[in-house]
């Protein structure tokens, strides 16, 4: 098997910082570590150095993903079909890049739903590799919500992979080349993201391009004034880096991702690529006018937090206007002045650009990068535009759970350890086996969990949408307001969260949205009963 040429990287402050030997000790109670080392985003990882050269800045315009057409719609509902292929993009100008697509696009087409209204979605496997869609964010009944074995087979594939690595599944439904997932979308109005979720193989399927947003809309989001057609802006955020050719370089053990899973030892914590692209665009520019605008935004990195902050030229502050979370509106905006971003979360923004002349600037920056990570993107001012107000009440359905309700409080640890011999990522010491049942609870039942981290993880649920009750001896973070299906934990932290666990029963996961630790080991089985 070739190894791909790993560009050089520099000094792996994960090294020094001794990640993965003994941390534990440290989990509870550690908070002292944590304002530090949530500032550190190498603590999630090394990050990969581009060879290609580079486009300037703000050069490239922003794209936005096109709306699927649906194939058929009735009363009920809309079907849409999707080809999942290979193929090649500019995203470097001057080169063309190998991509991993959902209908020829990165990031894949836009799926357009209303709250309730069934979406069927036929995906036709034309990669070399077997291929599993999960709807992040969606309460999918099990069947389709991308079990990591559910696989869809490409033509002609014989290898048994889910029977890789000893991790047989009786339960898996295999499927060749076709597949169609269906989507009551009982849910509240939000950004929900579709990707590729393969067993072991997550991480490299995102990187290559297995990602798309998936809307849903509703009467309260309606009954609310907000931004709507050209001012409202889908953002997904994703970091990759490129070799001389403007391919895309993974340090993949198994560069084919058909035989030994992960990445090489630098990387363990997490792949960090140095280029930032915003729907595909490398540090975009988008015109804009002087009105309010509402921002859709997604972190699809794999690895790479972000804190955004939006600037003006002479050094303003424009706050970000926090409208909603994961799981929809929040029952009142939230401004930040800076607003952290882990992995899969979705902040659902407003920002105004009235009172800026035309002609300004406003640079989306990330405060958490050095270097050219510093930057996102950047809006440019080109006319004068009726700025909206922004709503000083948003929606009044939110659910408000009591810890007095909770008929379980579980404790979770979310740790480096070994898995199979090398360096993993497990919960409670135990790595993802699909033959595992490690968590079983009652169809509407209310828990509470306790999730303890020794660096940063960001813990996503399946299914279901939780409240942040607390976070560590405090209370939830500002960015935690609203339901949530994503929370960062920092390094030592613990968190408090709420559920129900309503809509279906099935087998489900929990697990970090790290992709890396994913596909390393840290996941486990949720059934609803
Ligand atoms: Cu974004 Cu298990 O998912
Ligand atoms: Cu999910
Ligand atoms: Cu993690």
């Amino acid at each position: 098997m070739p190894e791909p040429a790993l560009p050089e990287r520099p000094v792996s402050r994960r090294r020094l910082l001794g990640i993965g030997t003994g941390l534990g000790a440290v989990a509870v109670g550690g908070l002292a570590l944590s304002a530090a080392w949530a500032r550190r985003p190498a603590a999630t990882g090394d990050q990969l150095v581009s060879e290609v050269p580079l486009p300037q800045a703000f050069s490239v315009p922003l794209p936005i993903p096109a709306v699927l057409a649906p194939v058929a719609s009735t009363a009920e509902g809309d079907r849409y079909e999707m080809v999942q292929t290979e193929t090649e993009a500019e995203i470097i100008p001057g080169h063309s890049t190998r991509l991993w697509t959902y209908n020829g696009t990165f990031p894949g087409p836009t799926i357009e739903s209303r709250r309730g209204r069934h979406v069927t979605v036929a995906h036709r496997n034309e990669l070399p590799v077997p291929t599993v869609v999960h709807l992040h964010g969606g309460r999918t009944p099990a069947a389709s919500d991308g079990y990591p074995t559910d696989l869809v087979l490409p033509d002609g594939w014989t290898d048994t992979a889910s029977h890789h690595h000893g991790m047989a599944d009786d339960l898996a439904v295999v499927t060749n080349v076709e597949r169609e997932y269906g989507f009551p979308l009982d849910q509240r109005a939000t950004m929900l993201w579709y990707h590729d979720h393969r067993m072991d193989f997550t991480a490299p399927a995102i990187w290559r391009g297995l990602a798309g947003i998936h809307f849903v809309r509703d009467d309260v989001e309606d009954a609310l004034d907000l931004p709507r057609g050209d001012r409202e802006l889908p953002l997904m955020i994703a970091d990759r880096a490129f070799d001389a050719d403007g391919q895309l370089t993974y340090p993949s053990l198994d560069p084919t991702l058909t035989g030994e899973i992960g990445v090489e030892e630098p990387y363990t914590a997490g792949v960090l690529g140095d280029v930032i692209l915003v729907n595909g665009a490398p540090w975009p520019v988008h015109e804009v006018d002087t009105g309010l605008y509402r921002l859709r935004v997604l972190n699809a990195s794999n690895a790479r937090h972000y804190e955004l902050e939006a600037t003006t030229e002479d050094g303003r502050r424009l706050p970000l206007v926090q409208i909603g979370a994961d799981q929809g509106l929040l029952a009142a905006p939230v401004r930040h002045e800076r607003l952290p971003i882990a992995p899969a979360e979705r902040y659902d923004l407003l920002i105004d650009f009235s009172g800026l002349p035309v002609g300004a600037n406003v640079r989306l920056a990330n405060r958490l990068g050095s270097g050219r990570t510093a930057d996102v993107m950047q809006f440019h001012v080109v006319r004068e535009g009726t700025s909206t107000p922004i709503p000083e009440t948003l929606a009044d359905d939110l659910p408000e759970w009591d810890r007095s309700e909770a008929v379980a409080v579980r404790d979770m640890a979310f740790r480096a350890g070994r898995v199979n011999g090398r360096h993993g990522w497990v919960i409670d010491g135990l790595p993802f086996d699909p033959n595992r049942t490690d968590v079983t609870t009652r169809l509407g039942d209310i828990e509470v969990w306790r999730l303890i981290a020794d660096v940063h993880h960001p813990v996503h649920l399946h299914l279901v949408g939780f409240r942040v009750l607390s976070r560590g001896t405090g209370g939830p973070l500002p960015q935690d307001a609203g339901l949530k299906d994503t929370i960062a934990l920092r390094p030592g932290e613990s968190a408090e969260i709420i559920t129900r666990f309503d809509g279906y029963k099935g087998r489900y996961l929990f697990h970090c949205h790290t992709a890396e630790h994913e596909d390393m080991g840290m996941m486990a089985n949720l059934e609803v009963t």
